[in-house]
């Protein structure tokens, strides 16, 4: 269960909620939580949920290591601040800063390169799932986005399933629509990699997921994990969803 603070909360807020977060989650052992807060909120989600259970991943890097980059902040500097894990072509990121899917390939490379997971999110928008292109979508973000990462790289990545129309504005996909393109991902990771490399991929949904309606979502095999941006911003609708 990831969640994606998305440009909200300062560090005080951060650790306002870790205090009410971590008591509700203390025995939620059935998966794994990650917190992506904004980088300047991570050394205090660090350091809150340092001896728990709980993960800190970062939203975005940059596919260099160092270099002349006014702005930016790079893989090493992410895994040095704590962070486990990184977002990596969030369709936001795609909306409205340019990414690619050659972006988001050099940006999961370079994020395994430094030992983080990257979380790398895929997802078709409203025209193109009104048009019927859905698949198409997912196959070239598939393609291009992941298919060049190596077996070896693609069994330490996870992928996120986020259908850009149900982004915060509360049109949640049904669980049968979100198992679909669940499938036609797998399908895709079983056509480059292989059956074991498809059956061991931990394929996350995301996209108004909320407490009344994950438990449907995760009642579908193909679904492994949700993303959430806007409920994971409360400790109790955060801790219900962990919880599910
Ligand atoms: P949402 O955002 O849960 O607010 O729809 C999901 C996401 O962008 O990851």
């Amino acid at each position: 269960m990831a969640g994606n603070w998305k440009m909200f909360k300062t560090s005080a807020e951060t650790a306002a909620f870790f205090e009410k977060f971590l008591p509700l989650v203390a025995a939620a052992e059935h998966c794994e939580v990650l917190i992506c807060p904004p980088y300047l909120s991570v050394a205090t989600a660090v350091q809150a949920a340092s001896g728990t259970r709980v993960r800190i991943g970062a939203q975005n890097l940059h596919w260099k290591n160092e270099g002349a980059f006014t702005g930016e902040v790079s893989a090493p500097m992410v895994r040095d601040s704590g962070c486990t894990h990184v977002l990596v072509g969030h369709s936001e990121r795609r909306q409205f800063f340019g990414e690619t899917d050659k972006s988001v390939n050099d940006k999961a490379a370079a994020a395994l390169g430094a030992g983080l997971t990257p979380v790398i999110c895929v997802g078709e928008r409203l025209e193109q799932r009104q048009s019927g292109e859905t698949e198409a979508v997912l196959t070239e973000q598939f393609q291009n986005g992941i298919g060049p990462l190596s077996p070896e790289q693609f069994g330490r990545i996870l992928i996120a399933y986020e259908p850009v129309w149900a982004i915060g504005t509360g049109l949640v996909a049904t669980p049968d629509q979100a198992a679909d393109a669940h499938r036609a991902i797998r399908a895709q990771a079983r056509a480059r990699y292989g059956e074991a490399a498809a059956a061991g991929i931990r394929i996350l949904y995301g996209g108004s997921v909320k407490p009344d309606n994950v438990k449907g979502l995760m009642a579908q095999p193909e679904i492994d994990g949700a993303l959430v941006g806007g409920a994971s911003l409360d400790p109790f609708s955060f801790a219900s969803l962990v919880n599910f």
